[in-house]
């Protein structure tokens, strides 16, 4: 299975538009490396490509990557579908940016769908455009296929987080909210966990994490307060679903209990001091053999 890195921060990026914090200003002086939002590609059939997550980043990240450039005839794409994992802004809104092809094959929970449908009517709107083919994601363990994708078989889990701040679910989320999935390739036998928007460890995604070739998993904040220390926010990591990565219970804390597993974050938000390889806190990711993605990087399974 050969998985790329489109997009590696959170949302907003690195540097966000308006943000002056440390990071992003060291990514605009060259100092640290720029990240764009949140989304994966996973090679599918004939060298298309199955993307996890529309970021609103989206042109940037076909234009980087000749594997998603049209190849055949006057229209063409390498995307072959598309997986969403929620239905926030930085996973979905490049959908818009995707409306001068086919339908596009979207596969999600119903819970996404519906946020999708109202709360921010992507799918409606797409509608005039496109049209949305959608695919729904089941959450009961069992597994689901993607058409072009025929080697790969593909589970969801739910995780507990939090729906987006403009779904009438906001702080009351549904099992389907936000999701883990497991890629399996029949080929190689080897397996990738993702979940970006990891909020709590579960009993009931230890079996996944347990099996995982590879973990990439939320690296959203480094502590719980990170975004109220610096003033910017009055909420909390865990108040938008992501578990921090420092301290008791924390993800590194976590991510040791797993040494069969390649570990990477993914996610990442501009605050987060490990995007400074210079840091501390990225010295103690490296020391326990976990890595930080970047835009751009492969991973072969
Ligand atoms: C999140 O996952 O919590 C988002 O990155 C927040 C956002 O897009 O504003
Ligand atoms: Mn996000
Ligand atoms: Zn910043």
């Amino acid at each position: 299975m050969r998985v790329r890195v489109l997009g590696s921060a959170a949302g907003g990026g690195l540097p966000q538009w308006n943000c002056n914090c440390p990071n992003c200003q060291g990514a605009r002086t060259g100092r640290l490396q720029p990240r764009t939002q949140s989304s994966l590609a996973v090679e599918g059939d004939g060298g298309r490509w199955v993307l996890f997550n529309a970021s609103p980043d989206i042109l940037a990240q076909i234009a980087a990557f000749p594997g998603l450039w049209p190849r055949e005839g006057l229209r063409d794409t390498g995307i072959a579908a598309i997986v969403l994992i929620d239905a926030q802004i930085d996973h979905t809104t490049g959908l818009f940016l995707l409306r001068e092809g086919a339908p596009l094959e979207v596969h999600c929970t119903e819970r996404v769908r519906e946020d999708l449908t109202h709360g921010n009517p992507v799918f409606r709107v797409l509608e005039h455009y496109c049209g949305v083919r959608w695919h729904r994601v089941p959450i009961d363990g069992s597994p689901f296929q993607v058409a072009g994708a025929s080697a790969l078989r593909f589970t969801a889990v739910p995780l507990r987080s939090n729906a987006p701040p403009f779904s009438p679910q906001r702080d009351r989320p549904l099992p389907g909210d936000n999701i883990g999935v497991r890629v399996e390739d029949r080929r190689s036998g080897k397996n990738l966990f993702y979940a970006p928007g990891l909020g709590a460890m579960e009993p009931h995604l230890e079996p996944y994490l347990a099996s995982a070739d590879c973990l990439l998993l939320d690296g959203t904040f480094w502590t719980d307060d990170e975004m109220i220390r610096l003033g910017i926010s009055d909420k909390r990591a865990q108040d938008i679903g992501h578990l921090p990565q420092a301290g008791p219970g924390g993800m590194m804390e976590l991510l040791m209990r797993y040494p069969q597993a390649r570990k990477i974050l993914i996610h990442i938000n501009n605050t987060n001091p490990i995007l400074d390889e210079a840091s501390p806190e990225r010295a103690q990711l490296t020391a326990r053999g976990i890595e930080v993605a970047w835009d751009g990087m492969e991973i072969e399974l």
